[in-house]
């Protein structure tokens, strides 16, 4: 079976009514990064942080899958499919996705800032990070969520992921924030690269020869999807 390793991004997750970054309504726009999502406004104001991350999982909960999530579950059926997100919802578990790689974290797994090893799920009934919530070293747990400014854990294992690839697939991102954006340069010379996002002619930061799909995922998703499967068939 060939490998598809697919890049998602918040994109992937506007038509399911989860705001992006950086389009022009995008979340980013009600708030200031560095008073949500660095470890600077954790150390200031940690109430805030917290109830930023609550309110977007309560917000997940009513939030299901669209067409985009869901066609991808469909290669399954004659590929290897890894996916890599930069999202931080569950929408690709819950469409049914078996092999999913977060690479900024989260939302539903809170972690000790002691011991960045343990992690737990937020507990459904409760569904957010209460204040004194606390990890066995006596301090309060922190969202499961990669802030900016620090590491990217796994981005050394993405790339691995990346490299592997037969056919990469970028979805619903704005190729912005790094080291996410430069996992393309892990594909292996040859490889067809496909860039689905309404702005794809507009993105600079994806290489020459990518394929560039101009649609809404739930379309450009849905389109490739069956465009690949077809091949598939007709490869066997
Ligand atoms: N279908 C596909 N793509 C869409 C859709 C849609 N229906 N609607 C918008 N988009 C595209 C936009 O054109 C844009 O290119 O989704 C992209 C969203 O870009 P960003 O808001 O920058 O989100 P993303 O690329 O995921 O951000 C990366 O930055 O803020 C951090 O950690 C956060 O993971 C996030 C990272």
């Amino acid at each position: 079976m060939k490998k598809i390793v697919v890049l998602t991004g918040a994109g992937i997750s506007a038509e399911s009514g989860i705001k992006t970054f950086r389009d022009s309504d995008g979340l980013w726009e009600n708030y200031r990064v560095e008073d949500v999502a660095t470890p600077e406004a954790w150390e200031n104001n940690y109430e805030l942080v917290l109830n930023f991350y609550n309110e977007r999982l309560q917000q997940l909960d009513k939030a299901f899958p669209n067409d985009g999530h869901n066609y991808l579950t469909k290669l399954e059926s004659h590929y290897e499919v890894q996916i890599i997100t930069q999202n931080v919802d569950d929408l690709h578990e819950k469409a049914g996705s078996s092999n999913v790689l977060h690479l900024h974290g989260e939302l539903r797994k809170k972690r000790s800032q002691v011991n960045p090893d343990y992690i737990l799920e937020i507990d459904k009934t409760e569904n957010q990070i209460k204040k004194g919530d606390l990890c066995p070293w006596g301090q309060q747990m922190r969202p499961h969520i990669v802030w900016f400014g620090e590491a990217v854990p796994l981005i050394e294992e993405a790339a691995k992921l990346v490299e592997q690839a037969d056919i990469f697939i970028i979805i619903g991102t704005s190729m912005a924030v790094y080291p996410a954006a430069g996992l393309i340069y892990y594909v292996k010379p040859g490889i067809p690269i496909y860039y689905i996002d309404p702005k794809a002619n507009e993105t600079p930061n994806v290489s020459k020869n990518t394929i560039r799909i101009a649609e809404k995922a739930s379309i450009g998703v849905a389109q490739l999807v069956n465009e690949l499967l077809e091949k598939a068939k007709n490869a066997n």
